[in-house]
């Protein structure tokens, strides 16, 4: 049997030794949040919560049941702990402040509560990703420019995978970890340690229904995942339309996830500071890389909170490849 290191251990054995705590336990917080998540979407086929909420977030997109719970569990979880100075959820229009009543810390949370949660009453994964930075100014804390930061001023970032198991996937800035929750424990423990994207990739995953919308550099890179320089070499297609689960299996077994611009959505689906840009960083510890496809996703300082960016995220050298097939047919800019 190999040692068992609950997540509680190991984050606590990787805090420094000058520091507070505080980010350790917002760690803690964010496990919590998990467990509770993962409780109530693996009962969601059980329970009388399916179907939709009725009501639509800032991107015109049904919310469900869930994204609402699990968006609440997050927030409610961590706005009292004197920890943050503010949030910003995917469900919100606006920064989610932290209540007068409550001690305001220094950290900022950024977090998709439900991710691909159009994919729950299918009974497919869905996931949490969220992204902590620092406050600006000690003084000033608490502002949207808190939340506008690029992602390479985060000081952690990662993701729940709620599937078969329910894993806790996280870097703070010193390789990336994965735990798996035991269900009967009620504890995440570590089942990666160290994760790097292995060479030679093994999967291909975006939404090929679009190819006709995508530009020719996109079209012309797509194609060459198809034959490839070496036929033997093509990485296998894989699409589930699940985020979190997409990138978690090319995290493990190499591979590119993309979701580019298209005719009629310019930068494509996704949000540069829920999404893009914590699984940016979360690559990027693991050996790989991500781009807009013309720039280093981490560089991107976002505009507005829901500001939307092309992704091309995986193995290094297929994200360069994209970038080379688009800088040579559609130009730089
Ligand atoms: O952002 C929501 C989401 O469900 C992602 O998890 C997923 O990668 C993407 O949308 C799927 O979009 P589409 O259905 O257009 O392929």
């Amino acid at each position: 049997m190999k040692k068992i290191v609950t997540i509680e251990r190991f984050i606590l054995d990787s805090q420094p030794e000058h520091a507070i705590g505080d980010f350790t336990n917002l760690l803690y917080d964010i496990a919590l949040a998990a467990k509770v998540i993962s409780a109530k979407t693996l009962r969601a086929g059980l329970v009388d919560i399916l179907g939709r909420a009725g009501s639509t977030n800032i991107q015109g997109e049904e919310q469900q049941i869930l994204d609402i719970f699990a968006d609440q569990v997050i927030s409610k979880l961590c706005d009292h702990t004197g920890r943050l100075c503010v949030m910003a959820s995917e469900e919100h229009d606006d920064i989610i402040p932290i209540p007068p009543s409550y001690k305001k810390g220094r950290y900022v949370l950024v977090f998709d509560p439900l991710d691909g949660s159009s994919n729950i009453d299918v009974n497919v994964s869905t996931g949490t990703i969220f992204g902590i930075y620092r406050c600006l100014e000690w003084e000033n804390r608490g502002r949207l420019e808190d939340c506008l930061q690029p992602a390479n001023k985060l000081i952690g970032a990662g993701y729940v995978l709620y599937s078969t198991s329910t894993m806790l996937v996280y870097s703070t800035g010193s390789g990336v970890h994965a735990f798996t929750l035991d269900p009967d424990l009620g504890e995440f423990l570590l089942s990666h340690e160290n994760i790097r994207i292995p060479e030679p990739p093994s999967y291909s995953s975006a939404n090929f229904s679009y190819f006709e919308k995508w530009s020719a550099g996109v079209r012309a890179f797509a194609d060459w995942l198809q034959t490839g320089d070496e036929k033997d070499l093509v990485p296998s297609e894989r699409y589930i339309g699940s985020l979190v689960a997409d990138f978690h299996r090319n995290l493990l077994m190499g591979g590119i996830f993309f979701y580019p611009g298209q005719k009629g959505m310019p930068n494509g689906k996704l949000r540069l500071l829920y999404e893009a840009g914590p699984l940016a960083f979360v690559a990027q510890q693991a050996g790989g890389y991500a781009s807009d496809g013309q720039h280093p996703i981490v560089e991107m300082k976002p505009l507005t909170l829901h500001q939307r960016v092309p992704l091309f995220i995986g193995n290094r050298s297929l994200v360069r490849k994209a970038e080379a097939f688009i800088q040579e047919l559609d130009g730089n800019n």
